[in-house]
C-alpha cells in the first residue's frame, strides 16, 4: 500500500498490539507496518486479527450482560494475547505500541483492555493510543484497499449505532445523521426475540430471511423525508403484526416475517446513504459494523452504488464485527503522526465521534 514515491527510504519497521473489549467480543490483534519519513507508512498488515465471542454466555439472556462480559474479557484477555504473539512469532518486547478500545462502550468491559494495553505499555515503555471505536469503524473499509483513506460517506452499522459520516480525512469526520432511538443491529436483535430467535439476533435474521418473501408484510419505511434513522415504529409495527397474528410452527411465515423485516431496515438503510452521499456531492460509499455482515444489506448498497456510479466500500466481513483489527489500523494513524496517549487516559463509555 503505497503513500510515496517508491524511492523514500523506509524509517523502520514497526508492530502494534490492539485490543477491543468494548461489548461482547474480546479480540487482539498485531499489526506491521513501514514507518516513513514525514509521519507517514506503508505496507501495513493486520498480522493477525484474533476474536472471541461471548455470544453462548449472553445468548441465554436474550442481550449482553454487562458483568459476565468483563468476567469473561478478563478470564480470555492474557490467553488470547499470548496465542496472538505465539501465531504471529512475535514476542511482547517487539512490539512498538499498544492500542485499546477507550469507548464508547460498556464500562467494565472496555476498563479491562484499556488498563491491559495500558500495563503492558508502562511494562515495556512503549507509546499507549486510546481508540475511539466509532472512528475505527469507519476506517476499516480501508483496511484492506488501496488507497489507505478517500473522502467518503461512511454507514456505520452496529448493534449501537446507525451512523452516517462525512470523512473528509482520517481524522476529520463529520457526522451528518444518526438514530433517534434503535440502531439497526439493536432493532434487529430486539426483532429477533419477539420471533423468539437466539442472540444475537441479526445473523439468525438474515438466515430466515434466506427462504422468506420480503414483501410479504408490509413494514414501514421510517421517516421517509429525514435524513435520520428511527427504528423504534418498526419495531412496534412486528409486535402488532405478531399480536394479530401470533407466531405459529410454521417455519415459512416465520422466513416471511425475517425478510419483510430485515427488506424494511435494508431499504431505510440504502435509501439514506445514497441522498446523504448525493447531497454532500460525494462519490463514495463505506460500510462497517456488526451489520455490515449482512448480505443483503451488501448487496442491496452494491446495486446502489452502481446505479448512481458510486464507488462502493464495504469493510471485509473479518473486520465488519467488533474487533481488534481495527483498532491496530487507526492505532497505525496514530503512530505515524506522534499522536500518542497518556497513560493517564480513562476510558469513557459515551465518547463521541469527534475530530482527532
Ligand atoms: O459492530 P458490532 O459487532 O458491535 C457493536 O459495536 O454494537 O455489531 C453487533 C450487531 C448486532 O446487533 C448483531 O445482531 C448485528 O451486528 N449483526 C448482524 C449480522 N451480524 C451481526 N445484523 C444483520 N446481519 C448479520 N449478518
Ligand atoms: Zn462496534
Amino acid at each position: 500500500m503505497l503513500l510515496n514515491p517508491p524511492s523514500e527510504k523506509i524509517k523502520s519497521i514497526k508492530r502494534l498490539l490492539a485490543i477491543e473489549s468494548s461489548c461482547d467480543e474480546t479480540s487482539v490483534a498485531i499489526a506491521q507496518f513501514e514507518l516513513l519519513k514525514e509521519n507517514r507508512f506503508q505496507n501495513f498488515q493486520i498480522l493477525k486479527n484474533h476474536t472471541w465471542s461471548q455470544s453462548k454466555t449472553h445468548s441465554p439472556y436474550g442481550g449482553v450482560i454487562p458483568e459476565l462480559a468483563a468476567r469473561e474479557h478478563s478470564s480470555k484477555l492474557s490467553s488470547l494475547i499470548k496465542e496472538t504473539c505465539q501465531q504471529t512469532e512475535i514476542s511482547l518486547k517487539e512490539i512498538d505500541g499498544f492500542a485499546a478500545t477507550q469507548g464508547p462502550g460498556l464500562s467494565s468491559s472496555l476498563l479491562v483492555g484499556h488498563s491491559f494495553a495500558k500495563a503492558l505499555a508502562c511494562s515495556f515503555k512503549k507509546p499507549f493510543f486510546s481508540i475511539n471505536h466509532l472512528q475505527a469503524h469507519l476506517l476499516s473499509p480501508f483496511i484492506s484497499k488501496n488507497p489507505p483513506h478517500q473522502k467518503h460517506i461512511g454507514l456505520i452499522v452496529s448493534g449501537g449505532h446507525t451512523l452516517l459520516i462525512h470523512s473528509k480525512a482520517w481524522n476529520d469526520n463529520e457526522i451528518i445523521c444518526s438514530t433517534l432511538d434503535d440502531a439497526a443491529g439493536e432493532a434487529l436483535d430486539k426483532a429477533a426475540r419477539m420471533l423468539k430467535l437466539p442472540y444475537p439476533g441479526g445473523p439468525e435474521i438474515e438466515k430466515m430471511a434466506k427462504n422468506g418473501n420480503n414483501k410479504a408484510y408490509s413494514f414501514p419505511r421510517p421517516l421517509p423525508q429525514s435524513l435520520n434513522f428511527s427504528f423504534s415504529g418498526l419495531k412496534t409495527s412486528l409486535l402488532y403484526t405478531l399480536k394479530k397474528e401470533p407466531l405459529t410452527n410454521s417455519e415459512k411465515k416465520l422466513s416471511d416475517l425475517c425478510a419483510s423485516f430485515q427488506q424494511a431496515i435494508i431499504d431505510t438503510l440504502t435509501k439514506k446513504t445514497i441522498k446523504t452521499a448525493k447531497i454532500k456531492k460525494c462519490d463514495c460509499i463505506g460500510l462497517s459494523g456488526g451489520v455490515a455482515n449482512n448480505q443483503s444489506l451488501r448487496k442491496a448498497l452494491k446495486t446502489a452504488c452502481q446505479k448512481e456510479k458510486f464507488h462502493f466500500l464495504p469493510a471485509s466481513p473479518e473486520f465488519c464485527g467488533d474487533n481488534a483489527g481495527m483498532i491496530a489500523y487507526l492505532a497505525i494513524w496514530k503512530y505515524s503522526k506522534q499522536q500518542k496517549s497518556s497513560l493517564k487516559d480513562d476510558i469513557a463509555p459515551n465518547l463521541k465521534f469527534a475530530k482527532h
